[in-house]
C-alpha cells in the first residue's frame, strides 16, 4: 500500500550561519589574546551548552525562567489581547522552543520562525513541535544575530511580531541593546514581546549566577570545550574555575573563567599564558528596572509600552510598538 501525503512538510531549516566563518574564528581568536580576554556569550550554546541551560532554567536559584513564565500565565489574556491574532511570530533565540510553544494556541500565528545560533537543539524541537501545529508555517532560522539581525525578507512579509525572553538582552550593553532594539524595531511591524530581568538584591542573583549544584560552573567551563573545538585550543576545564556575580555599580551579572594556575593555552599555534587568578570574561547579564528599560525603548524608537511584573517585581514584560 502506498501511502501518500499532501500535507505541507512539517517544517523547514534556513541555515544562515556559514556565512561569515572565518571572521567568527579570527574575532574569536583575539578576543582570548587580547590583554584581558573574552569570549561571546554565543559560545555557550553548543549542544551540551543547550542541555545545561535547560538544566539551569530548573534550577531553585535560577529564577528568570520561572519568573517569567508565570508573568505570562497571569496575564495570558491581556498580553495576547495586545499582541492580536495571526502574522508572523519570530522567536528570537528560540532554543528548545518551549516559551514560544505556550503562546501558540493564543496568538495562532500564520507562520512561527523559530531563530537560534544553535541549529541541532532547534531543530529537534521543530521537529517535536511541528505536529503539533499543522496549520502553522513552521520555520528554523540558524544564524547569530548578536552583532547584527538580518531576517530573510520573504520570511517575515506582513503583519510581525519579535518574541524575545528570557532577558537575553541583558547580553547586550546597555548602549549596544538600544541599538539591538532598534534593529528589531525595523522587522516588528506589529511589535516586540520582550522579557527583562529586574534589578534586585545582590545575593539573590549571585546565587541565580552560582548555584549549589555547579551546573552554571559546567555551563561556564563547557565554552571551553566548544572553543577547542572551534579553533583547534587546548583549554583544561579543570584548570579554570567558574566565576558569576554581580556588579552592582555597573547593573550587572559578570561571568568569568578563572585560570587556577599560571599555565599556557594554545591558541591558533600561539601560546598565550594566563597567570593564576587571570580572568576570561565570559558574560555579562545586565539586569534594569522598569523606567530603566521603558526609557530604552523608547529611545530605540518604541511610542507604545506596557509592562507586567510578578509581585515581587523581580522581571519584566514589556509589549511595545
Ligand atoms: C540566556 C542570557 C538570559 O543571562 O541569565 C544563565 C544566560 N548565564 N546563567 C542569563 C545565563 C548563566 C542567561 N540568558
Amino acid at each position: 500500500m502506498k501511502i501518500e501525503s499532501t500535507a505541507k512538510p512539517a517544517y523547514r531549516i534556513v541555515n544562515r550561519l556559514a556565512i561569515d566563518q572565518v571572521a567568527e574564528r579570527a574575532r574569536l581568536i583575539s578576543g582570548l589574546r587580547a590583554p584581558h580576554a573574552t569570549i561571546e556569550p554565543k559560545y555557550f550554546y553548543d549542544e551540551l551548552g543547550c542541555a545545561l541551560y535547560a538544566a539551569i532554567c530548573q534550577l531553585d536559584e535560577y529564577y528568570p525562567t520561572r519568573t517569567e513564565r508565570a508573568i505570562f500565565q497571569s496575564f495570558r489574556g491581556e498580553i495576547a489581547e495586545a499582541v492580536g491574532l495571526g502574522g508572523t511570530f519570530v522567536d528570537m533565540g528560540a532554543g528548545d522552543c518551549c516559551k514560544a510553544l505556550s503562546w501558540l494556541p493564543y496568538l495562532q500565528p500564520t507562520r512561527y520562525l523559530a531563530v537560534d545560533i544553535a541549529g541541532p537543539t532547534m531543530e529537534t524541537s521543530l521537529a517535536n513541535m511541528a505536529p503539533e501545529f499543522p496549520e502553522i508555517d513552521m520555520v528554523g532560522l540558524i544564524t547569530d544575530f548578536s552583532e547584527q539581525l538580518e531576517l530573510p525578507a520573504e520570511l517575515v512579509d506582513g503583519r510581525t511580531t519579535l518574541f524575545y525572553p528570557g532577558s537575553s538582552i541583558g547580553n547586550f550593553t546597555p548602549a549596544n541593546a538600544v541599538k539591538f532594539l532598534r534593529q528589531m524595531r525595523r522587522y516588528a511591524t506589529n511589535g516586540l514581546l520582550i522579557g527583562v530581568d529586574a534589578k534586585k538584591e545582590k545575593a539573590k542573583l549571585d546565587a541565580a549566577y552560582a548555584d549549589a549544584l555547579g551546573v552554571t560552573a559546567a555551563f561556564n567551563l563547557n565554552a571551553l570545550r566548544h572553543i577547542n573545538r572551534e579553533i583547534g585550543s587546548d583549554f583544561v576545564e579543570s584548570r579554570f574555575k567558574h566565576v558569576g556575580q554581580y556588579n552592582e555599580a555597573l547593573g550587572r551579572i559578570e561571568m568569568h573563567l578563572e585560570s587556577l594556575i599560571s599555565q599556557q593555552v594554545n591558541i591558533d599555534g600561539v601560546a598565550r599564558s594566563f597567570a593564576a587568578g587571570e580572568r576570561i570574561h565570559s558574560e555579562n547579564s545586565y539586569k534594569y528596572s522598569q523606567a530603566e528599560f521603558e526609557a530604552m525603548l523608547r529611545e530605540a524608537g518604541f511610542t507604545n509600552v506596557r509592562a507586567w511584573t510578578n509581585p515581587q517585581q523581580a522581571f519584566w514584560v514589556f509589549w511595545s510598538s
